[in-house]
């Protein structure tokens, strides 16, 4: 079953990244195909335990079969904000977190997930297909303001507003039902140059599945119960996609691992401030220095200690 359907990003640095003792317990945030959590188990001996989290029904049917396959591991169901906040309410604590985000690349190559601009299928693009609006169902009701809104900010797409509206006029005429109709529609606003190596719909896909899946409001959401629930001089490890994702990770880290300061302004002082709570290690870690995988050309790792 455990064919190389995902190509692990930053396979070895990331475990690396981890320090792993091998009787802890480790907790990964973004199972997939479970290529980082299978070499984590390899470096964990028999005592040791590994918590994983997907919401992606496939992912978590190779999540299981690892599970009955190897007893020191066990599968968390769910989005990792709300796994988390269930982790640190029962006052869980792991030696190590590590989080791949974005898409794996089975989601992507399977045309019936509609990740894809460059295969035609249902317009989901749903992590968890099996809950909340799909990419369709959004872009069907959407106005035109938040479709601009989140195609700029989420896709950087200069013809943000254009492409709205021209989303608007065709689904007077019929809804939105496949990848390929959204690439169409696309398409009459950006068209296709022989010099653009980019396809036109790129940054539109992206866009429309970052606001599906809220991955930037859960990526905000989960990094400090993240470090809730590690225990002191445990690492957290973030691989992030792309630069909207590492910019979050990287303001987090960068603040966490500053002590709280006095606004001298304020009327009121606080009576106890923040220490620092985590430690940078080393220098954020790029994909494309040292991964030949070229869907990972962008990803970026950044590793923390918690104090
Ligand atoms: C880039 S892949 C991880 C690949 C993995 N590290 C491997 O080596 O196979 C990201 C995974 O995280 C999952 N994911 C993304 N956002 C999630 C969220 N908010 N909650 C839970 N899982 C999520 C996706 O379904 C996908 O399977």
């Amino acid at each position: 079953m455990f064919q190389d359907l995902h190509q692990s990003v930053l396979l070895e640095p990331a475990v690396n990244a981890l320090d792993i003792n091998p009787s802890g317990h480790y907790l990964d945030g973004t199972f997939g195909r479970g290529g980082h959590s299978r070499l984590l188990l390899e470096a964990l001996g028999e005592s040791g335990r590994l918590s994983v989290i997907d919401c992606d029904p496939e992912a978590l049917a190779f999540a299981e079969a690892l599970a009955q396959e190897d007893n020191r591991v066990t599968v968390l169901a769910g989005d990792f904000e709300t796994v988390l906040a269930d982790l640190k309410a029962q006052g869980q604590q792991f030696d190590g977190v590590l989080f791949d985000f974005g898409v794996s690349s089975p989601q992507i190559d399977d045309a019936s997930r509609g990740f894809s601009f460059q295969k035609d299928g249902p317009l989901d693009m749903r992590m968890n297909n099996q809950a909340g609006d799909s990419a369709a169902d959004w872009l069907n009701h959407a106005d035109v303001d938040e479709m601009k809104r989140v195609f700029w900010r989420y896709g950087e797409e200069k013809n943000a507003g254009r492409i709205a509206r021209a989303i608007v006029d065709r689904r007077e005429e019929s809804p939105l039902v496949n990848t390929a109709d959204l690439v169409e529609v696309v398409k009459t606003v950006n068209k296709p140059h022989p010099k653009e190596k980019k396809h036109p719909a790129t940054r539109v896909f992206q866009a429309v599945r970052i606001h599906v899946n809220n991955e930037l409001g859960q990526i905000e959401a989960v990094l400090p119960s993240a470090l809730e629930v590690l225990k002191p001089g445990g690492r957290m490890v973030v691989i992030s996609f792309h630069s909207l994702e590492d910019r979050i990770v990287k303001r987090y880290m960068r603040d966490m691992s500053k002590a709280e300061s006095v606004d001298r302004r304020m009327p009121v002082l606080p009576d106890r401030l923040r220490p620092a709570l985590l430690k940078i290690i080393s220098k954020p870690v790029k994909a494309q220095d040292v991964d030949d995988n070229v869907r990972a050309r962008s990803a970026i790792m950044r590793v923390a200690e918690k104090l």
